[in-house]
């Protein structure tokens, strides 16, 4: 199957930071109950003049000066978020104009919540094969703040702000395979006729994520004939740190397989996928030629699992 090669990656984290601390001033929490039931320590939230699109666009400057790729060079935008300020324009539509990108390319929003960053690069993948040129850009971009209820600590305190992006080449010799799916539950949902916030069953989504992330690691790997031995890395939608451990558990591999760093994010739903591949990199974790296993899920309920090389 012709696959992608990650050439660059970039981020943007907003001005705001929110401590475990500054959330117990706003709702009946605390660090220790935060910290034990989710891993979090802090997260970001957009300050004026900062936005979900602002957020989407310095994180796509940054992979592409990441990934060398002049701009002109790029031939389709895939923005994946569930937060954005505009239902229309697209995301895709406001980075694509600040960036000044060639204007015959194809522009678009992919929204599969938390697990539409893979699903972005899965479309981004079909655009590249279709002629859409060499390189994609993907974005996953949130301003989570926007559509949290502060008055609900049962969801507040989980999520943050951010932006990661990625630039992307079709390569025919690639290894690449993918999964997706969704069950059509609202165990999380936002936006509506009475309540615009989001609201969520979290412990329906804890049960459904534990599930998911192995299942997604075990048919990709089925896809591929390769054995969990032969993965560097598996690099999982960063909600909860015991949803992580309980599915290293599950796939009986070290926990240190499984990436995180939601204890400085929070969940940044369709932005914590880029965002801790971008701090992968940087810190040196990802080396070229590495085989990684991408898994995402979220509202929908969907999930997506990407298994390709950095
Ligand atoms: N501070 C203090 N107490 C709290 C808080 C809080 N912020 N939130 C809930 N509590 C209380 C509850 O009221 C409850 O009190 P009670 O026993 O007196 O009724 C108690 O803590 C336990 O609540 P539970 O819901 O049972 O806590 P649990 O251990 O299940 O943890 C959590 C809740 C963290 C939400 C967990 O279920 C979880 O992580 N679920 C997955 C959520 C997730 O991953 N969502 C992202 C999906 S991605 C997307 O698309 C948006």
């Amino acid at each position: 199957m012709s696959g992608l090669r990650l050439l660059g990656t970039g981020r943007a984290l907003p001005s705001r930071l929110v401590t475990n601390d500054d959330m117990s001033a706003i709702v009946e929490t605390s660090d220790e109950w935060i910290a034990s039931r989710t891993g979090i320590r802090q997260r970001y939230f957009c300050a004026e003049g900062e936005s979900a699109e602002t957020l989407a666009v310095q994180a796509a400057e940054r992979a592409l000066d990441d990934a060398g790729v002049a701009k002109e060079e790029i031939g389709c935008v895939v923005c994946a978020t569930s937060s954005a300020t505009y239902a229309m324009p697209s995301m895709a539509c406001q980075v694509h104009h600040a960036l000044g990108l060639a204007q015959n390319i194809p522009v678009m929003d992919a929204g599969a919540a938390c697990a539409g960053f893979l699903y972005a690069v899965e479309m981004a993948r079909c655009l590249t094969l279709g002629g859409a040129g060499r390189y994609a850009l993907v974005v996953g971009s949130e301003q989570m703040s926007r559509v949290l209820d502060m008055t609900d600590r049962t969801t507040c305190v989980l999520f943050g702000d951010g932006a990661g992006a990625a630039v992307l080449a079709l390569d025919e010799a690639a290894e690449y395979a993918s999964v997706f799916g969704t069950t059509g539950d609202m165990a999380i949902r936002s936006g509506g006729v009475s309540h615009t916030c989001m609201t969520m069953d979290g412990q329906a989504v804890f049960r459904f994520a534990v599930a998911t992330i192995p299942r997604c690691v075990r048919e990709l790997l089925d896809k591929t004939g390769l054995t969990m031995q032969q993965l560097d890395w598996v690099v999982c939608h960063q909600a909860n740190e015991r949803i992580l451990d309980a599915s290293a558990r599950r796939l009986g591999c070290a926990p240190e397989k499984l990436f995180k760093n939601l204890d400085r994010y929070a969940n940044t739903s369709a932005a914590s996928i880029p965002i801790a591949l971008d701090e992968m990199r940087e810190q040196g974790l990802l080396a070229a030629g590495q085989r990684m296993a991408l898994v995402g899920f979220g509202g929908g309920l969907t999930w997506a699992g990407l298994m390709m090389r950095s």
